[in-house]
């Protein structure tokens, strides 16, 4: 099915300036972007967005980096998006990300690791909700 889900490029990988680099990845295997949104987040929206993660003891660690410099925020639409994505990222851990994948090429740790992606469509929909509004996205389909 056609599904949409939310792409976050964070501070490390907006730094090295290789937003290009990972939206051509997106493009290339059939995702679109159909909205975008560079913002600098601060602490307690970072911890807004990852509340889900609240209480980990990698959630102030989480909510620091992601609040160390600007993102791109943005939502890909395509065929299985969420999982396509996911697949294309590389496991969060950039030890354990599969050569080739995004992750493997630029992140440099695991909080470090480059990029977020929704886990699900249904995470989509709220992490989408966070950053747009239904006018902000045009949809390709
Ligand atoms: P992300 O996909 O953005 O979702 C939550 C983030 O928490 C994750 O990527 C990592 O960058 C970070 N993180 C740090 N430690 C862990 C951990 N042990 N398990 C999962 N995520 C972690």
């Amino acid at each position: 099915p056609v599904q949409r889900t939310l792409s976050i490029i964070k501070p490390d990988a907006v730094g090295k300036n290789v937003i290009g680099d990972i939206i051509r990845r997106f493009e290339e295997n059939g995702l679109s972007v159909i909205g975008t949104r560079m913002t600098h987040l601060s602490a307690a929206e970072a911890g807004r967005f990852y509340a889900v993660h609240e209480g980990r003891p990698f959630y102030n660690d989480l909510c620091a980096f992601m609040s160390s410099g600007p993102i791109l925020a943005m939502v890909l639409e395509g065929q299985n998006a969420v999982v396509l994505n996911r697949q294309l990222m590389g496991a969060t851990n950039p030890k354990e990300a599969e050569p080739g994948t995004i992750r493997a090429d630029h992140a440099d740790s695991i909080d470090a690791n480059a990029v977020h992606g929704s886990d699900s469509e249904e995470n989509a929909a709220i992490e989408i909700a966070f950053f747009f509004s239904d006018l902000d996205l045009q949809s390709r389909g």
